[in-house]
């Protein structure tokens, strides 16, 4: 297609997204469906190196495949589909988990971390070959851009390896992706700690705004919000992390640029700056929640919705595996 490639995905791994995810991902994911032929996933698969309860991977698949809706990703103009519903996912990653050096993986520092934390007992083969896995899930599509945040260059540098690999091997069949951070994304941090990112693994529920919280939680927390012993509304990250994080939210939720929320708030408290905030905040996330409502309201719509991004994925994903298939000489 003439529209670059784009792929992207989130591990089903809670009930509710929060405001990060949604400012710093979902918004431009909607947002490239207007340049790009985007590839969007529920990543089961990724999902259970964690240990996970069938019923609520099954309810939390499903509800952020809702989210992902209701947030704008249009299932026409993107393909949306549910990881484990394309077994080419993992049938190529064990082509490439066969061309992937174990120092190599070893080296991942998101794996390092992790099993660091779980000890040799607790760390499964699985998370340890999860970004093998990650690699087939960006190479099956031929994808050029993958949005991702900081932790993920690694990764992306390991599927760059493993795709000049195997072009390398058995000659060119790979796009070489390349990661990036679209322009419009913004980090969104912790509202009681507003150096830490806000994160849904956080020590304390008081800083997270969840997508689906009711409305007065969400008020509350944000009326809560960690500042600083100034009075002065600026947009200062090193000086004033908790203002300048909540003027990140404020351009992010609304039509207005920082320049102009400073611009109207000069003189002004930062008990009018909250107020004020948190009714754009509850403004912006209450149609969204209304629609992913809805859509948990007709499981037969979300599946056939869903049921048709898997076709889609799969007359994709098919044509690659089998390439790839005939290249190793299956
Ligand atoms: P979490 O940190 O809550 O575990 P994930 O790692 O599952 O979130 O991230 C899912 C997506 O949301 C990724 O694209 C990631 O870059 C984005 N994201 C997560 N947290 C934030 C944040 N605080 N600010 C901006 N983007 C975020
Ligand atoms: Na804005």
């Amino acid at each position: 297609s003439a529209r670059p490639i784009v792929f992207s995905g989130m591990q089903p791994s809670s009930a509710s997204l929060h405001l990060g995810n949604y400012l710093g991902a979902l918004v431009n994911w909607v947002a490239l469906q207007e340049t790009t032929d985007p590839v969007y996933c529920v990543v089961d698969l990724h999902a259970i190196t964690s240990q996970q309860d069938p019923e609520a991977l099954r309810a939390d698949t499903r509800a952020l495949a809702a989210q992902y809706l209701a947030a704008g990703v249009d299932p026409e103009r993107s393909t949306l589909f549910v990881q484990s519903h394309v077994p080419a996912h993992t049938e190529l990653a064990w082509v490439l988990g066969t061309m992937t050096g174990f120092g190599e993986a070893s080296r991942m520092t998101q794996f390092k971390d992790k099993s660091q934390r779980f000890g040799t007992e607790g760390t499964t083969v699985g998370l340890f070959t999860y970004p093998v896995l990650m690699a087939a899930d960006i190479l099956l599509y031929s994808t050029e851009l993958v949005p991702v945040g900081d932790d993920q260059r690694q990764h992306i540098e390991l599927t760059r390896d493993l795709a000049a690999r195997f072009n390398s091997r058995y000659g060119e069949t790979f796009v070489m992706p390349e990661g990036f951070i679209p322009e419009a994304s913004a980090r969104i941090y912790d509202l009681q700690d507003p150096t830490s990112k806000m994160s849904k693994s956080a020590a304390s529920d008081a800083g997270l705004i969840r997508l689906l919280d009711d409305p007065k939680i969400t008020a509350k927390k944000i009326k809560s919000a960690v500042t600083d012993t100034e009075r002065e509304i600026r947009y200062d990250v090193a000086a004033k992390p908790g203002i300048s994080n909540l003027l990140d939210i404020f351009a992010g939720v609304s039509e207005r640029t920082i320049p102009e929320i400073e611009a109207e708030y000069a003189g002004r408290g930062y008990g009018d700056l909250k107020k004020d905030l948190a009714e754009a905040v509850v403004e912006r996330l209450t149609p969204f929640r209304e629609r992913f409502t809805e859509l948990l309201a007709d499981p037969a719509e979300l599946d056939r919705i869903l049921a048709h991004g898997a076709e889609k994925a799969a007359e994709r994903a098919d044509r690659m595996l089998g390439t790839v298939y005939d290249r190793v000489g299956f």
